[in-house]
């Protein structure tokens, strides 16, 4: 590049590649003056960083909606173990009384996320192996008294289970966090722990009115967590036959357009499968209800090509 010396007007050929990149002034070799160098670098596109299998940025996904049986566990279930299956490291938390991800993934959990709030076990002690490459933090009847505990505390207690789960950070590659129906202290701590938010809509009007509330509890703590995103909608137990079904679909996807992922048809597998302690993947691969988890894996993932 051609730089001219203001002073003495004396032109200088400069190898551009051997300006450093933070430098701002040059002196003129001929007059021995200093002055303001003024190169306009090419700025470097920022692209969307790819999810990398190991990476040490901890993604954390919550499944929540108030509403009960939306689809909840079946797609905490399917998500992590279909992350997992895709080489990713994911550990599950059951944060739901009802425990029922310990039964679905057909393990049998000596100790969860009660044990590791309370300090009673180390957090090795409280993960079950559930499948390669995935881990359960179990729920169940115990996470009660964490309730009793949160309430308790005159302040912090929304910061219970991200204290608890801090060790957590930076082991997997994905945290995915199933909720139990209703809005209670432990749905709260999720909510101050999680940074993507997956809410399944059952595709019918209740659920829908179900959203508009659950979103208006969600910006209360969106005030002091700005971070938290409302990630995915995913509208669950589709069925086409159904006219409002697509009635339903325009009405969301005009509201979430990228957010809205593609939906989970209604699949007789996804309810059977639980009862063998197995997912859709092991119980029927071939069916919908696994084609459907699995796109939704690529769309959490970002990578189009993975279980294809
Ligand atoms: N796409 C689907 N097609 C058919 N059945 C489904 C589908 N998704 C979930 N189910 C079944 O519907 C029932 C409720 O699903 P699930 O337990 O996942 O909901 P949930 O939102 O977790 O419920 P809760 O609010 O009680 O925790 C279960 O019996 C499950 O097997
Ligand atoms: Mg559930």
């Amino acid at each position: 590049m051609l730089v001219i010396c203001p002073h003495c007007k004396k032109k200088h050929t400069i190898d551009e590649k051997k300006i450093p990149p933070n430098a701002t002034k040059a002196r003129c070799t001929s007059c021995g003056q200093s002055f303001a160098l003024n190169i306009k670098r090419p700025v470097e596109e920022k692209k969307q960083k790819p999810v990398k299998k190991g990476e040490t940025v901890t993604r954390k996904i919550g499944v929540s909606l108030s509403k009960g049986g939306v689809g909840k566990s079946t797609t905490a279930i399917n998500l992590s173990a279909g992350l997992a299956l895709a080489g990713y490291k994911v550990l599950l938390v059951d944060t739901d009384t009802q425990g029922q991800d310990s039964f679905m993934l057909g393990v049998k959990p000596k100790a969860g996320l009660t044990e590791l709030v309370t300090g009673e076990l180390s957090l090795k002690e409280c993960l079950t192996k559930a499948r390669k490459n995935l881990w359960l933090l179990a729920g169940g009847k115990a996470l009660a008294g964490v309730k009793r505990m949160i309430d308790r505390k005159d302040y912090g207690g929304e910061m219970t289970v991200s204290e608890a789960l801090q060790p957590v950070d930076k082991i997997f590659d994905f945290v995915v966090v199933d909720t139990s129906p209703g809005w209670d202290p432990l749905t709260v701590n999720v909510l101050f722990y999680i940074n993507e938010l997956m809410i399944p809509v059952a595709l019918e009007i209740m659920s829908l009115q179900g959203l508009s509330e659950f979103l208006r509890s969600i910006s209360s703590i969106q005030k002091y967590r700005p971070e938290l995103g409302l990630q995915y909608i995913l509208p669950t137990f589709e069925d086409k036959r159904v006219k409002k079904t697509s009635r339903i679909m325009n009405k969301i996807g005009k509201i979430y357009g990228e957010r809205l992922c593609v939906p989970i048809r209604y699949n007789v597998r996804l309810s059977e499968a639980p009862a063998y302690g197995k997912t859709i993947y092991e119980y029927a691969p071939g069916c919908n209800g696994a084609q459907d988890y699995r796109e939704l894996v690529r769309k959490v993932a970002n990578d189009p090509k993975l279980l294809s």
